[in-house]
């Protein structure tokens, strides 16, 4: 028999059922707590509430553990490669060498974008994030493309495969037009990542010479991203998702929410943290300081994270990688040895040792960026090429889950009571919106 939980108010006794996780996670199943007893649960930030069963990643913060499918994430960073890690997201399983073979193909085949889209690239202005270019052009891509209608596995998957090859076509094009720059189209003989950096790097004066260490290193990279479970963008995609819209714009979803500076967008906002350490002579204290200062909103970029309470499984890997890449291309790099000493000083620091504070996946991974030739505005754009599997495993499991709803939470309304509207004329100024 199940387990249950019993709720005491006003001498009544109401039991709940408990869910248990394959890992032993405990959830109270609470949907019927509203019909039951009147109440809702407050929980700002979805801090302690599961708002659905998935089988695509399990995270453990306390112990620092990561798995895709039930696989490390060190070992898929260390044996897999992106495209794999992709279709093991998608698919639940590792891929034969024919499924492989099939899956790349079809990446291959979806790897062009619409020629007309590249009018719409041409007509943002110079300055233009990229991410604000990504999310926009994704969700336009709805127009170029059919829409998922009938529901059968091969559309799907081609619209998958679509997505997947599409949005780092055109992460790269995004970049090349910025610079005023011809854009390269993808190529059939290169690899999923070895085509990105081409379609990045190469010239029509100076060719790009495909480096299979900066090709690995890539890999790793955007396989340490591929998922991570209930995060904020992935939450957002499965939001959008349940009110039904079409794939395009629940990932454009997922990419907007990607952006900001607490979640994928902490990246960009390292290297400028470290930059700025740098630029006012190299030592971290009084930024550690400010970060502690609580009447400063300053904080520790790449530090802290809402699941891990210890080292983020992902950071340690970016580090090594970080080492090895730098050592390859004989590069120097002061921002590494702040962020080493920032590393350092913080981890031996009481305050973040109380509030369980460790260096996340961001804090190394704007180094590795920076190193392979990556500008600053589009890190945050190499995050998204990494975590799109993900998401569309997340939103694909959303779709086929039958308990899925519409997403919508309940609030606790703390506004004024029911009151009487006041004619303009007799408003007292103090309250009173006056009429521009
Ligand atoms: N620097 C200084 N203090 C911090 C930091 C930090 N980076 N992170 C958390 N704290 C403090 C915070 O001020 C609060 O203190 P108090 O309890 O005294 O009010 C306490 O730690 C708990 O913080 P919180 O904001 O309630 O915790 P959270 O789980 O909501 O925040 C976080 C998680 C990632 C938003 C936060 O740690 C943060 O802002 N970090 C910096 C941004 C960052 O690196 N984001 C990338 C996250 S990992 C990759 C990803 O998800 O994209």
């Amino acid at each position: 028999m199940s387990e249950k939980v019993k709720l005491e108010y006003n001498g009544k006794i109401y039991e709940f059922p408990v869910i248990v996780g394959t890992e032993g996670e405990k959830a109270i199943d609470i949907r019927e707590l509203r019909e039951k007893t009147g109440f809702i649960t407050y929980d700002p930030g979805l801090a302690n509430t599961g708002v659905c069963k998935s089988s695509i990643t399990y995270v453990n913060g306390e112990k620092g553990i990561l798995r895709y499918r039930g696989y490390p994430i060190e070992e898929l960073a260390e044996k897999s490669t992106f495209v794999e890690t992709a279709y093991l997201l998608l698919n639940g399983e590792l891929p034969t060498k024919e499924e492989l073979k099939a899956f790349s193909d079809k990446l291959n085949d979806h790897s062009l974008v619409h020629e007309d889209m590249r009018e719409f690239f041409q007509n943002f202005p110079r300055r233009a994030h990229p991410m604000g270019i990504l999310s926009s052009m994704v969700t336009a891509l709805r127009e170029f493309y059919p829409e998922l209608k009938e529901g059968g596995e091969e559309e799907l998957n081609t619209t998958l495969a679509r997505l997947l090859s599409k949005v780092r076509t055109m992460a790269a094009m995004a970049y090349k037009i910025s610079r005023g720059h011809k854009v390269i189209y993808p190529r059939h003989d290169l690899s999923y990542c070895a085509n990105f950096l081409n379609m990045m790097f190469d010239s029509p004066v100076k060719p790009y010479v495909i480096d299979d260490d900066i090709v690995k290193g890539l890999n790793i990279f955007w396989i340490l991203h591929a998922d991570h479970e209930q995060n904020c963008s992935t939450a957002a995609v499965r939001l959008v998702g349940s009110a039904k819209v079409n794939i395009y714009a629940a990932i454009s979803a997922g990419i907007s929410a990607l952006w900001g500076p607490l979640h994928g967008g902490a990246n960009q906002a390292v290297i400028e943290m470290l930059k700025e350490i740098y630029e006012n002579g190299g030592d971290p204290k009084p930024f550690i300081e400010r970060a502690k200062d609580k009447n400063d909103p300053f904080r520790l970029m790449g530090f802290g994270h809402r699941i891990y309470k210890t080292h983020d499984p992902r950071e340690k890997i970016m580090k090594k990688l970080c080492h090895k890449i730098l050592d390859k291309l004989k590069i120097k790099d002061p921002l590494l040895d702040i962020a080493r000493k920032l590393e350092e000083m913080a981890l031996n620091d009481p305050y973040f040792q109380e509030k369980k504070l460790y260096p996340n996946v961001d804090f190394y991974s704007g180094i590795f960026l920076r190193a392979i030739g990556i500008p600053e505005n589009m890190f945050t754009v190499m995050f998204a090429i990494g975590r799109l599997p993900g998401w569309l495993a997340q939103w694909k499991e959303s779709m086929e889950d039958p308990d899925g709803k519409l997403y919508r939470p309940r609030q606790v309304y703390v506004g004024p009571s029911k009151r009487e509207y006041i004619p303009i004329e007799e408003r007292e100024k103090s309250t009173a919106t006056e009429s521009t």
